[in-house]
């Protein structure tokens, strides 16, 4: 039956890229922020890079990841794309420096990633060239990252815990992969990796030196005292439950919370409270 046999040997559909799941991911995840200097932002010149991240570790400028083929990201294949998430990798092998938050991203499935490139190749591309980095030598070395992403990176997509919920595993994911809370709320250890046992327990010294609050349930350092609602309103409106603001680096993650479906940000509530609770006093 050679028709049939012809019918076996067909080669599988290939689902074609998602452009829409790869915006919403690009606002999950909080691209633009960091890849983006504010009076560009203003001008709508997105992902153009040149933004200052003032570490305790010193000044990083993010790179242009427009579609220019000189300053950007313009002759990058869709595995350089992956890799640069998953691996923390370069085209030319180069290993990223951690302030690049791949540490998170590596959790992101190949569908979402893959969208993301699909979304971020139908941007205009900007011309504007790069800024080198002005942190201190030994933070810029690139092949001192070998070891250390040995000790402080492990690379891998997101497994959901079957145990759990489909509300709790969107929540976890979006969390951890996208909007890498942990990355800010978790403090560091001398090598700037995230302490674990620590997760989401707050750092006296945030990425920009701020403090970062705990936002584990525990009742007195902690969020243990917040309803669902007073979470909800924080990720939506920025007001805290005492009428205050949320600022610094908090307000810039909620412009994009403010953006995700209702559903979605039930699911960062209900795994952000199911998080162990950790008496860890920051503020
Ligand atoms: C906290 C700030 C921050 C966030 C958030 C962030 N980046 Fe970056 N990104 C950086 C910095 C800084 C570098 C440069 C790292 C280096 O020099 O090793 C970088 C590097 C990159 C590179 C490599 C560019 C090149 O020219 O080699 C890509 C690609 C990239 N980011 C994509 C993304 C995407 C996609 C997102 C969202 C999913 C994202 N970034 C979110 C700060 C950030
Ligand atoms: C860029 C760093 C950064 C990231 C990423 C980040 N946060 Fe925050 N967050 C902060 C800072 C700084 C504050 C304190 C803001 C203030 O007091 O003005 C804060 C405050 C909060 C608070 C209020 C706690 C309190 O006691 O006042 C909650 C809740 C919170 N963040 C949840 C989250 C969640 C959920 C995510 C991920 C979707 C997240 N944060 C991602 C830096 C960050």
């Amino acid at each position: 039956m050679p028709v049939l046999v012809a019918f076996a040997y067909s080669p599988p559909a290939v689902a074609a890229a998602n452009v829409e799941n790869g915006k919403y991911i690009l606002t999950a995840a909080g691209c633009v922020g960091c890849h983006t200097t504010k009076a560009n932002k203003q001008k709508a010149r997105l992902l153009s890079g040149g933004r200052a991240l003032k570490t305790p570790f010193g000044v990083y400028y993010s790179p242009n990841i427009t579609p220019d083929p000189e300053h950007g990201l313009g002759n990058w294949t869709e595995a350089d794309f992956l890799e640069a998430l998953r691996n923390g990798k370069s085209p030319t092998g180069d290993h990223y420096l951690p302030v690049f938050p791949y540490t998170s991203y590596t959790q992101m499935t190949d569908d979402d990633m893959r969208d993301l490139w699909a979304y971020m190749k139908t941007r205009p591309p900007i011309s504007d060239a790069n800024i080198p980095h002005a942190a201190p030598f030994i933070f810029r070395m690139r092949f001192t990252l070998g070891p250390w992403k040995m000790l402080n990176f492990k690379p891998g997509a997101f497994v959901p815990d079957p145990e759990r919920d489909a509300e709790w595993n969107r929540g976890a994911y979006l969390v951890k992969a996208l909007g890498h809370c942990g990355e800010c709320h978790t403090p560091r250890n001398f090598m700037g990796g995230l302490k674990s046992d620590l997760y989401h327990a707050g750092a006296k010294q945030g990425p920009e030196g701020e403090v970062v609050p705990n936002i584990t349930m525990d009742a007195d350092t902690g969020i243990g005292k917040w309803t669902t609602d007073d979470l909800d309103t924080l990720l939506t409106i920025r007001m805290l439950p005492d009428g205050d603001f949320a600022g610094s680096g908090m307000a810039e993650v909620i412009e994009n919370t403010a953006k995700l479906t209702p559903e979605d940000r039930k699911a960062i509530i209900s795994y952000i409270r199911s998080v162990p609770a950790i008496k860890n006093k920051v503020k």
